[in-house]
């Protein structure tokens, strides 16, 4: 495969970063947002044709140098036996498992519900260019587990995780452990299906110490690495919200760290261990600015960074919000792959 996406990911030197976005199939996208007054998100996201273009619409619409499987981190519990219901307000779950006595013994995983996401793969890797790399994700067991435990409840603090973790240690180890089984048969699977990236998403890393993500999340997290890496297929772990954190990030856990908005690049690199690759990590509401001038002038921050650090992706430090004009997006995209880096 010709991509520099690729290239990057397996330490080769490149001529600029390689740049994508997290959240950029869907609503940022005007032929997206045509599609939603037909379709729910539900139908847009288990219809393999629709599943597809959608998945491939950033890439000519963008011009970014990869595509990520349009699909939700919410399919993991889904296989599980939660139930969620994508409503015009965002999802909500019938059911939660902070208040059951055994929450583990609720869970009945069938991996065959995840079956439908692989023949999209398929279907996305016969109408893409063999040279657009497809990343493929899930969500990191944490954050998984808080819209497990918890719902989509007012707080984005999930505080009723947070208990649970601290007073029911056991049972959080099991459902801990359940998850992550679940997340390795499919991150696998999704790699058997022609996917040529994992990323895993661990938006709500920061809820609990970093310390205690060591303890409890993180020899989870590097199992479904290992599980990822094993195949040869590059593993990007975004541990948003992770702070001084960042220390653990070693490169048995992971090829690349995605840099939330809150850590400047140049402090996650002195942190990471120089073989750990970087991506980030643009604040996505500078994408709101409506000024092109103000916006460029936020970009020609990240100027000097590919010099020193070779081992950079260019993305944003957490998805796009909903109004994102998608002019601004193009000019960041054109900004990246205009400019002359070396
Ligand atoms: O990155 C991409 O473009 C690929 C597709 C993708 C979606 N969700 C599509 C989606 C990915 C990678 C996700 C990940 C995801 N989903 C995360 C982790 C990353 C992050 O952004 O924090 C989380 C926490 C979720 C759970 C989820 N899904 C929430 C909380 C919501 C509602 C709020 C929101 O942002 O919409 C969703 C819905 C969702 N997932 C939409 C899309 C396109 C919106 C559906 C619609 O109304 O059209």
């Amino acid at each position: 495969m010709n991509s520099i996406l690729i290239d990057t990911l397996k330490g080769k030197k490149t001529s600029r970063p390689p740049v994508w976005f997290m959240r950029q199939a869907g609503r940022i996208l005007p032929d997206y947002n045509k599609l939603r007054e037909t379709y729910s998100f539900t139908e847009l996201m288990e219809d393999a044709k629709l599943a597809s273009q959608i998945t491939l619409m950033p890439v000519s619409e963008l011009k970014v140098d990869a595509a990520i499987l349009f699909s939700d981190i919410l399919v993991v519990p889904a296989a599980m036996g939660m139930k969620f219901n994508f409503s015009e307000k965002g999802p909500k779950s019938s059911v939660t498992l902070k208040d059951m006595a055994h929450p583990v013994n609720f869970l009945k995983p069938d991996e065959s519900k995840l079956e439908y996401i692989y023949r999209i793969i398929e279907r996305i890797n016969k109408e893409k260019s063999p040279d657009t790399p497809l990343i493929g994700f899930c969500g990191g067991p944490l954050t998984t587990l808080c819209y497990m435990i918890e719902g989509f409840g007012s707080s984005k603090d999930f505080p009723e995780t947070v208990n649970f973790f601290y007073q029911r240690r056991k049972e959080a180890q099991k459902l801990i452990d359940l998850v992550t089984e679940v997340s390795i048969i499919y991150a696998r699977q999704q790699i058997a299906h022609g996917i040529d990236v994992f990323q895993l998403f661990e938006t709500h890393a920061g809820i609990i110490p970093a310390d205690l993500y060591k303890e409890m999340i993180l020899p989870s997290v590097q199992k479904i690495g290992n599980a990822v890496r094993e195949t040869n297929t590059p593993f990007i772990f975004f541990p948003k919200g992770i702070g001084t954190g960042l220390k653990f990030m070693t490169k048995d856990i992971a090829d690349f760290i995605s840099i939330d908005w809150q850590t400047p690049l140049s402090v996650a690199r002195k942190i990471l261990p120089p073989e750990v690759g970087i991506q980030g990590n643009l604040d996505p509401r500078i994408l709101l600015i409506k000024n092109k001038e103000d916006i460029l002038n936020e970009l020609e921050k990240y100027s000097g960074l590919f010099q020193e650090n070779c081992n950079w992706i260019f993305n944003l430090g957490h998805g796009f919000l909903p109004n994102t004009p998608i002019e601004n997006i193009q000019t960041t995209v054109k900004w990246v792959k205009n400019k002359n880096w070396i």
